[in-house]
């Protein structure tokens, strides 16, 4: 389960970045197919994280874990949406850049 969890974000995060590419670029096509792969991911992600959830004992950190997990995954859209707006996105990225350092740095402190 964790192999298909880590395996499933890594690939998230290379589709965020070539979504946001072809979003910037205007390639709306192609950006609108790649988004909805991500958002495939994203459920792999959620899944997968959700039966480690119910694997683990449930005392320790991984309910804030788990939160800053989905956390990472709302930037990731909120970024993409505020492109495709033609908003501002630096505060998003921010905020998705440090949650997602905490998530896997969580992740990987956490005793599984
Ligand atoms: C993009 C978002 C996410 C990232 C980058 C991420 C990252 C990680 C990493 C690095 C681990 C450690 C794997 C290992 O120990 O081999 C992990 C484990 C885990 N993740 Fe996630 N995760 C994300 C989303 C989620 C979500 C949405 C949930 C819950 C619904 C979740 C729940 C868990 C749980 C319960 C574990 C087991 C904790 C442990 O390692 O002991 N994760 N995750």
């Amino acid at each position: 389960m964790t192999h298909l969890h880590i395996t499933s974000w890594v690939v998230a995060i290379i589709l965020f970045i070539v979504a946001v590419l072809l979003t910037k670029n205007k390639n709306e096509k192609p950006a609108k197919i790649v988004s909805m792969i991500l958002r495939l991911f994203y459920l792999f992600i959620i899944g997968s994280g959700i039966q480690l959830y119910f694997l683990v004992d449930p005392s320790s950190g991984y309910h804030i874990k788990a939160l800053l997990g989905v956390l990472v995954i709302v930037f990731m859209e909120l970024v993409l949406a505020g492109i495709k707006r033609g908003k501002s996105t630096t505060i998003y990225w921010i905020l998705w850049f440090v949650i997602l350092a905490a998530t896997i740095y969580m992740g990987f402190t956490l005793p599984l």
